[in-house]
């Protein structure tokens, strides 16, 4: 039977329709609707706009009602840069990170992310997804609604298709969506690191087995490298994201986040959906992203928390024209978080970023990123009735309450999939 479900009484309702990507000015054009409701038929929105106006459609007077009692009412948070699947966490790194020693150095020492790969290998698939449900019910609980899944804790040939194929098994298991990306470039493992022509030998299992056995299964839309000092040269990134391409994976790359590579240029030039962390870009990076339809995807939770002093120029970024967007980069190294909330208050205290311009990042350039804009991102009638309700007066109590959860309500396809003190 079909079903309508109306959703009303928000004092902000924050629509987001309008031109995609969002580039400069337009970042911070939130459409707001006051006092708006959405009207929901079958998992997508039929209607939008003020209050009276919807309830008096003939579909509102029967359909289930929600009433926000004045609560904000947004898009479902879209996560572009998560890496969903770990055994563990790694807290006795962090406790090393604080007394002085750096992320690289406990790479180097075979910490750091060869650790989580062994942590990784030893778990079993059901762990792994235990672990993973949990996570997800958390996402939920913070208003996100769709997220991008990384692999690259496996690193040979089962363990990466062992983590691809949770991604599938979650997907159907659970009611958010996850866009899965291979990321078998994710560090040179220990088999392979420091022995003669180690590095060429993994790149070909990358280029030769794993990537045509990933396209094969349809495991992945996207393919990803770590393009960094201690992970992958520019030359091999580049051809390992040329070989994904082939394969009809679109290239997504890590760079410029603890050195500068020139894996942006790389980015523009391999037309990649996202280039994510930045916080090393110099001038003519900035330009050359502006110039592009590579979003920029700024991940501020790594900086704070290994301690880093220096953020991604967020700024600059956006007054260059870039497509600014931003993710948790959820993982157990650098970003130990599932809060999309905590990600804007930390876009907006130390990238200076306004809380509208956060938000917009948040939601329809991110879903740009994941090449699902006409899907998710903004709520307009014909799209997925994605949305986030947060208990808050106005937008920019939403990053402005850091550390508390006020995350109200959570729908996917207008199903409710988190409520506040219910379990
Ligand atoms: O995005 N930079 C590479 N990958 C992750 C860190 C992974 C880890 O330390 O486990 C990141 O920050
Ligand atoms: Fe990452």
């Amino acid at each position: 039977m079909p079903s309508n479900l109306l959703i009303t009484g928000a004092s902000q309702l924050l629509t987001l329709r309008g031109r995609v990507p969002r580039r400069g000015k337009a970042l911070s054009d939130l459409r707001i609707v006051k006092n708006g409701a959405v009207l929901v038929h079958d998992g997508v929105i039929a209607a939008v706009g003020p209050r009276a106006e919807v309830e008096s459609l003939p579909e509102a007077l029967a359909a289930e009602r929600i009433d926000v009692d004045g609560r904000v009412v947004l898009p479902g948070f879209v996560d572009s840069h998560t890496h969903l699947i770990h055994a563990a966490s790694r807290a006795e790194e962090y406790e090393l990170k604080i007394a002085g020693a750096s992320y690289e150095e406990i790479a180097r020492k075979g910490g750091g992310i060869l650790n989580s790969v062994k942590k990784l290998r030893a778990a079993t698939a059901g762990a792994l997804k235990e672990r993973a449900h949990a996570a997800l019910r958390d996402f939920a609980a913070h208003g996100t609604t769709t997220l991008e899944a990384k692999s690259g804790y496996g690193l040979d040939v089962a363990s990466e298709l062992k983590i691809l194929r949770l991604h599938k098994e979650l997907s159907a298991e659970q009611p958010l969506e996850i866009v899965s990306t291979f990321l078998g470039a994710h560090v040179v493992p220990a088999e392979y690191r420091n022995k003669p022509g180690g590095a060429e030998r993994y790149v070909a299992v990358l280029t030769e087995t794993l990537i045509p056995e990933v396209a094969a299964e349809k495991l992945a839309e996207f393919c990803d490298v770590f393009c960094d000092r201690g992970a992958f040269s520019r030359k091999d990134s580049k051809r390992i994201l040329e070989e994904g391409k082939k394969s009809g994976m679109l290239p997504r790359i890590h760079a410029e986040q603890l050195t500068r590579t020139g894996a942006t240029q790389l980015a523009v030039q391999v037309g990649a959906a996202s280039c994510d962390h930045l916080e090393q870009v110099n001038k003519a990076d900035i330009q050359a992203l502006a110039k592009s339809k590579t979003a920029a995807t700024l991940l501020p939770g790594c900086d704070f928390h290994l301690g880093m002093k220096k953020y991604a120029p967020a700024r600059e970024l956006i007054e260059a024209g870039a497509i600014v967007a931003l993710a948790t980069d959820y993982n157990p190294g650098t970003s130990p978080t599932v809060s999309m909330p905590m990600i804007l208050s930390l876009a907006c205290s130390q990238l200076r970023m306004s809380p509208a311009e956060a938000i917009a990042a948040a939601t329809i350039n991110a879903a740009y990123s994941l090449l699902r804009d006409r899907k998710i991102g903004s709520l307009e009638a014909g799209k997925q009735a994605d949305l986030a309700i947060f208990d808050v007066d106005d937008y920019r109590e939403i990053p402005y309450y850091f550390g508390v959860n006020k995350c109200w309500m959570t729908l996917k396809k207008g199903r409710v999939v988190f409520q506040k003190g219910h379990t």
